[in-house]
């Protein structure tokens, strides 16, 4: 009763207020009622049925719902735990802090498929110091992947040194495309590998990749066999997609939402056989629907993370996906999610 209510209403405010506003006073005005509202006392958005349980590298998820990076605010890490997903990323954390790239950095995109964005973000975050005080301060009711970005594969190792004990999970961000620090990364497979290998000798967390959905070859042909190499845990694909975008102030950003999701569905089922069945998969880009997920969970994935959606779709996206995963395995008579891949 509550989820279809809620749904109901934020479907109120997001078209009839959020999609209506500038850009910019949109974010400032949601991440100011994440923060205030009272989202932690709720309820109703968590699911606790077992059979939803992921086990991701040896970390155990309640449910396969990620949220993906974008938020360093430990508050709005918090409330998005309150608000039933089974894991939280934080936003890619660099060495000293940056202030991301002037305003307009996020504009609205209307694509056939639903609702995306395009941002040139560029990575405004506090910096490793400052980052690992707040991040003393999050509870760890969901495992928390702490997500870095760095320039060069020693500066990856010591981001992961410095951040490591604050994570359940690690991910390196080695796709976005929105400055010249990690994107470029992709094109060059060896620096990527080498960068594998140092993280991998500093810490003995779980390490996802994040790759990008730009590098269909580099990724095929190198850096796929580097992380099975490098004994990485998971891969988490992927990122947003650059695109020329005037509005911006860098006239250049990454799309996010659904006009991504069928490359993702189809990178997912090829990933799924050149990784084996064993190592992690997220499937990242374009999730804003129950059936997406599900679909990505068919495909292979393991668990599935979203932004986007996040924005578009609301609050009760993680619940509705949790009930939607529960339907198909009623369905079909199963007793874990693993038992929705359909090989392939
Ligand atoms: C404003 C904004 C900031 C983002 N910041 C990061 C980031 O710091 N690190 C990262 O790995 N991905 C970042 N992303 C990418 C998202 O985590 C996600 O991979 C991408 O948006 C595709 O998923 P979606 O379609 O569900 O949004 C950002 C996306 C947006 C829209």
């Amino acid at each position: 009763m509550l989820l279809p209510v809620a749904e109901r209403l934020y479907r109120l405010l997001y078209h009839g207020l959020l999609a209506r506003l500038p850009e910019a006073t949109a974010v400032r005005l949601g991440q100011a009622a994440l923060r205030l509202l009272p989202i932690d006392t709720l309820s109703g958005f968590a699911r606790a049925d077992p059979r939803l349980a992921v086990d991701l590298a040896g970390v155990r998820l309640p449910n396969p719902v990620i949220l993906s990076s974008m938020y360093y605010d430990v508050t709005i890490l918090r409330k998005a735990m309150a608000l039933g997903f089974g894991a939280v990323t934080t936003k890619s954390i660099t060495l000293g802090s940056r202030p991301g790239h002037p305003e307009p950095n996020l504009v609205r995109l209307a694509s056939a498929e639903g609702p995306g964005f395009v941002n040139c973000n560029g990575f405004r975050n506090p910096g490793l110091e400052a980052f690992r005080a707040d991040l003393g301060r999050l509870p760890h009711r969901r495992p928390v992947i702490v997500s870095v970005a760095g320039e060069t594969p020693v500066e990856y190792r010591r981001l992961v040194e410095g951040l490591e004990a604050f994570a359940d999970l690690v991910e390196l961000n080695i796709s976005s495309p929105n400055t010249r620090l990690v994107y470029e990364l992709s094109a060059s497979p060896e620096r990527v590998r080498t960068l594998l290998r140092e993280v991998r000798s500093a810490t003995r967390k779980p390490v996802i990749v994040k790759l990008s959905p730009d590098f269909p070859e580099e990724n095929r042909r190198a850096i796929v066999p580097g992380v099975l190499e490098a004994g990485i845990d998971v891969v988490n694909f992927g990122n947003t997609r650059r695109v020329a975008e005037p509005r911006l102030s860098q006239r250049a950003g990454g799309i996010s939402g659904p006009a991504l999701f069928a490359n993702v569905l189809a990178a997912v089922r090829e990933l799924r056989r050149a990784l084996g069945p064993e190592l992690g998969l997220i499937a990242t880009g374009g999730i804003d629907s129950p059936a997406a997920a599900v679909a990505a969970l068919e495909a292979g994935a393991d668990a599935v993370s979203y932004f986007t959606a996040f924005v578009t779709r609301g609050p009760t996206l993680p619940a509705r996906i949790c009930d939607a995963l529960l339907a198909a395995l009623d369905a079909g008579g199963l007793r874990g999610l693993r038992e929705l891949r359909i090989p392939g």
